[in-house]
C-alpha cells in the first residue's frame, strides 16, 4: 500500500508539472482575435509614421527611402556594394548588364566585424570597412576603377536623398560611437579619404528591405513589398506619395522602410509581452527599443528560448532543477540550433545529442521539454511578422482601391530560410488575416547587395540623363 502510494503522488506531481508547464507555454499562444489586434495596431502605427503632426513621436518610423520605382531592366554596368547589418559583412561586385538576355554576376567576400570594432568609436569602425574594401579591390585586381558603390546599411536612417542618410539609433548587435545623428554615407567617404589609397563614388545608401524588394521586383514586377526574417526583422513598401505627408509631393509612389522592429515601443504590445520578453529585453544592448523585432527575429528568438529554460529549471521542471554555466551563457542558442531542434526529421535522442554540443546535460523528458518551448517562442515570432505584413498588404490594397489585391512580397533572413516552420507559419497567418490579399512570398538570394548596386545602377543613368 505504501509503493502505491509513493506511485500516486510521483503522478501527481508529475501531472502537476505538466500544468504548471503548460501555464507558462500558454501565454505564447496567440488567439485568432489577438493576432487581429495586433494586426490593427500595426496598422495605427503605420499612419502615425506617416503623418505629418504624429510622426515626431511616432515608434513605426515610416523613413522615405528615395527610390521611387522598381528596376525595368535597363540597368547596366559595374558597381561596388557594401552589405553592413546582417549575419555578415560583405563587400561585392555586381555586374548588371541590360538587353535582350538580361544578366547579374556577382563576386564577393565576406569579411568578419570583431565585437571590439561593433562596440568601438565610428572612426574604427569606418577604417575597419575601408580595410575591407581595398581587401576587396586587390582581390579583384581594380583598385583604379573608380566604380559607383551602393552601401547596403540596414539600420534606421532618416534620409533626405538617395545619398545621404543620418543614422537614426543602432540596432541589432551594433553600439559603436559617434555614429547615430550622423550621415553614415559622410562617415564612409571621409574613411576612404583617410586611407588615401582609392577613390569611390558613393551613390546610394540602401537599407536591406529595399535592397530585397528591389532584387526580387527586377525578377517579378508585382514584388513591392520587402521583408527581413533574419538577425532582426523589418519590411519596405512601395506606398503613395500623397500619403507621404513627410516628403514634397503628392504623384506616384515611394519605398517607405517601415523599421517596424520599433513596434510596441510605445508599450502598445504590452499585453502580449511575457515576462521572458521583458527579461530579454532588459538585458539586452538597446533596452526598450525594437520590442517587436525582439519577439520575432533570430538574433532575440533564442534568448527568450533561453530565459523560459532558465524559469523551468529553477522551479525543478528541467535539468535535475541545476542551472548549468551554459545556461547562463547570452546569445546560446543561436538560430541554427533552434532550427535543427525544431526539425520533424530529428529523433529526439538528436534534440539531446544538439543539447550535449551546446553542453546541456539533459534527459529524455528534458529534451521533449525544450522542444516544445523552441516551438511555442519560434510559432509565435512568426503569427506576429505574419500580423504586421497582413496589416502592409491591406493598407496596399485600400491605397488602390481594390476589392482583391495581387502582390508579390522580396523576403530575406536567416531565420525565413533556414527555420523548418517560420516561414510556413507566416504565410498561413497572412492568409488568415488578410484575405482580401493573395501574397506571394519571393525568397531573394543575396538581395541586399544586388539591390543596392540595383538602385545605384537606376541613380547613375538619371543622373547621365540629368547630364546630356
Ligand atoms: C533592424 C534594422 C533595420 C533592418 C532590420 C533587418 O530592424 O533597424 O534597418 O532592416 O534590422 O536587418
Amino acid at each position: 500500500a505504501k509503493g502505491a502510494a509513493m506511485v500516486t503522488a510521483v503522478a501527481y506531481r508529475l501531472a502537476d508539472q505538466t500544468r504548471q508547464i503548460n501555464e507558462t507555454l500558454a501565454e505564447f499562444k496567440l488567439s485568432h482575435a489577438q493576432l487581429l489586434e495586433v494586426k490593427k495596431r500595426m496598422r495605427t502605427e503605420i499612419e502615425n509614421g506617416l503623418g505629418k503632426k504624429t510622426h515626431e513621436s511616432a515608434t513605426v518610423k515610416m523613413l522615405p527611402t528615395f527610390v521611387r520605382s522598381t528596376p525595368d531592366g535597363s540597368e547596366n554596368g559595374d558597381f561596388l556594394a557594401l552589405d553592413l547589418g546582417g549575419t555578415n559583412f560583405r563587400v561585392l561586385l555586381v555586374k548588371i548588364r541590360s538587353g535582350k538576355r538580361r544578366t547579374v554576376e556577382m563576386h564577393n567576400k565576406i569579411y568578419a566585424i570583431p565585437v571590439e570594432v561593433m562596440q568601438g568609436t565610428g572612426d574604427e569602425l569606418f577604417d575597419h570597412i575601408v580595410h575591407c574594401i581595398s581587401d576587396f579591390l586587390d582581390y579583384m585586381g581594380m583598385k583604379n576603377a573608380r566604380l559607383p558603390l551602393g552601401f547596403t546599411f540596414s539600420f534606421p536612417c532618416k534620409q533626405t536623398s538617395l545619398d545621404a542618410g543620418i543614422l537614426i539609433n543602432w540596432t541589432k548587435g551594433f553600439k559603436t560611437t559617434d555614429c547615430e545623428g550622423e550621415d553614415v554615407v559622410g562617415l564612409l567617404r571621409e574613411g576612404i579619404k583617410r586611407h588615401e589609397e582609392f577613390d569611390l563614388d558613393v551613390v546610394a545608401v540602401v537599407n536591406d528591405t529595399v535592397g530585397t524588394m528591389m532584387t526580387c521586383a527586377y525578377e517579378e514586377p508585382t514584388c513591392e513589398i520587402g521583408l527581413i526574417a533574419g538577425t532582426g526583422s523589418n519590411a519596405c513598401y512601395m506606398e503613395e506619395m500623397r500619403n507621404i505627408e513627410t516628403v514634397e509631393g503628392d504623384e506616384g509612389r515611394m519605398c517607405v522602410n517601415m523599421e517596424w522592429g520599433a513596434f510596441g515601443d510605445n508599450g502598445c504590445l504590452d499585453d502580449i509581452r511575457t515576462q521572458y520578453d521583458r527579461a530579454v529585453d532588459d538585458l539586452s544592448l538597446n533596452a526598450g527599443r525594437q520590442r517587436y523585432e525582439k519577439m520575432c527575429s533570430g538574433m532575440y528568438l533564442g534568448e527568450i528560448v533561453r530565459n523560459i529554460l532558465i524559469d523551468l529549471t529553477k522551479r525543478g521542471f528541467l535539468f535535475r532543477g541545476q542551472i548549468s554555466e551554459t545556461l547562463k551563457t547570452r546569445g546560446i542558442f543561436e538560430t541554427k540550433f533552434l532550427s535543427q531542434i525544431e526539425s520533424d526529421r530529428l529523433a529526439l535522442l538528436q534534440v539531446r545529442g544538439i543539447l550535449q554540443q551546446l553542453g546541456l546535460d539533459s534527459t529524455c523528458d528534458d529534451s521533449i521539454i525544450v522542444k516544445e518551448v523552441c516551438g511555442v517562442v519560434s510559432r509565435r515570432a512568426a503569427q506576429i511578422c505574419g500580423a504586421g505584413m497582413a496589416a502592409v498588404a491591406d493598407k496596399i490594397r485600400e491605397n488602390r482601391g481594390l476589392e482583391q489585391l495581387d502582390i508579390t512580397v522580396g523576403v530575406d533572413g536567416t531565420l525565413y530560410k533556414l527555420h523548418p516552420h517560420f516561414s510556413l507559419i507566416m504565410h498561413q497567418t497572412v492568409k488568415e488575416l488578410a484575405p482580401k490579399c493573395n501574397v506571394n512570398f519571393l525568397l531573394s538570394e543575396d538581395g541586399s547587395g544586388k539591390g543596392a548596386a540595383l538602385i545605384t545602377a537606376v541613380a547613375c543613368r538619371l543622373r547621365e540623363q540629368e547630364q546630356q
